[in-house]
């Protein structure tokens, strides 16, 4: 039996990359493309799917473009906010993420990014590699503890629960808001917040992990970030379109957070350079699920959900 047609989108890791010709005539993977040279590609091969990342904007109009022959999109990725997920079903299309694998890694980049922003790590590294050479007294570059803090996680889904074990550790009092509550073998002792408001002035370090949403663009905004108590720690590894880059910029200036890890940014690649000026921020380039083990998980559960819709079984992870 043929092979299905695949367009792979992004660089695909190494192992997926040379596992792609098992079990597909696919095309790409080696590079990066950009929409318009996937859609090219797709109609050129009268491809049965189209395999993209959160790179790769999915808009009605895009997706209006491909040709009927496409049979799934599937995005290796979690977040699927870079999809017009209404008009590709609408079009029938079958749309699929890539949910679990990358729930402990990206987790362990938020507890990377709150103990870097609270000990003050990007000041630290920088001193290092200029050379240090200089005593400090006791009460010099002085970080904040965590050990014993509050935790505000907002979106407490698989990678807010990650989270919450993870502080779990290091003591930290869960707090969350959430759409809805969760059933108490998965709360855990955790607080439960119906309103972000009300959680958000006993929260010593807030983590975001909720979707990218209309209803969560710029939930964290000058209002809100006055709510949290003066030196509190911001830490998102979910979108940057959940939070006002101003109002975060200005938080962080005056010292009413006292720091902030960033790992997505409301423009990506190109970031507001502004937030590289200031030393009380440690910042990534959006890797939170960039290790081996998972991005090669995600790449394969991309293509079991390829394969599968074009078996015609169901896909895993049909959104
Ligand atoms: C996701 O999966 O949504 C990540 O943010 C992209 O690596």
């Amino acid at each position: 039996m043929a092979k299905p047609r695949l367009i792979v989108a992004p660089g695909l890791p190494k192992a997926v990359f040379e596992s792609l010709p098992d079990r597909f005539d696919a095309t790409g993977g080696d590079r990066n493309m950009t929409v318009e040279e996937a859609l090219a590609a797709a109609s050129d091969r009268a491809a049965e799917a189209l395999l993209v990342s959160h790179r790769h904007k999915m808009t009605a109009d895009s997706i209006a473009k491909l040709p009927d022959s496409v049979k799934i999109l599937a995005t290796v990725t979690v977040g699927y906010d870079h999809i017009d997920v209404a008009a590709a079903k609408a079009r029938g299309l079958i749309v699929t993420n890539t949910p679990d694998v990358l729930t402990d890694c990206t987790a362990d980049m938020a507890m990377l990014l709150m103990l870097a922003a609270s000990r003050r790590a990007a000041e630290a590294e920088l001193l290092m590699r200029k050379g240090w050479r200089q005593n400090f007294g006791m009460g010099e570059f002085l970080g904040l503890r965590v050990t014993g803090k509050r935790l505000g996680i907002f979106g407490m889904g698989r990678i807010g629960q990650a989270m919450a074990k993870r502080a779990r550790g290091f003591d930290m009092r869960i707090l969350y808001s959430n759409r809805s509550r969760l059933p108490p073998e998965l709360e855990q002792g955790a607080r439960y917040f119906a309103e972000l408001k009300d959680m958000l002035p006993l929260c010593d370090v807030l983590a975001i992990h909720a979707p990218s949403t209309a209803a969560t663009d710029k939930v964290i905004n000058a209002e809100t970030l006055a709510l949290l108590p003066k030196g509190a720690i911001l830490v998102n590894t979910a979108r940057g379109q959940l939070v006002d880059e101003e109002a975060l910029l200005a938080a962080l200036k005056s010292g009413h957070l006292f720091a902030a890890g960033l790992d997505v940014f409301r423009s990506e690649p190109d970031f507001d350079l502004r937030f590289a000026e200031l030393p009380n921020v440690f910042l990534t380039p959006h890797i939170g699920s960039a290790t081996v083990e998972t991005r090669n998980a995600m790449g394969f559960r991309a293509l079991d959900n390829v394969a599968a819709v074009c078996s015609g079984a169901p896909a895993i992870d049909s959104l």
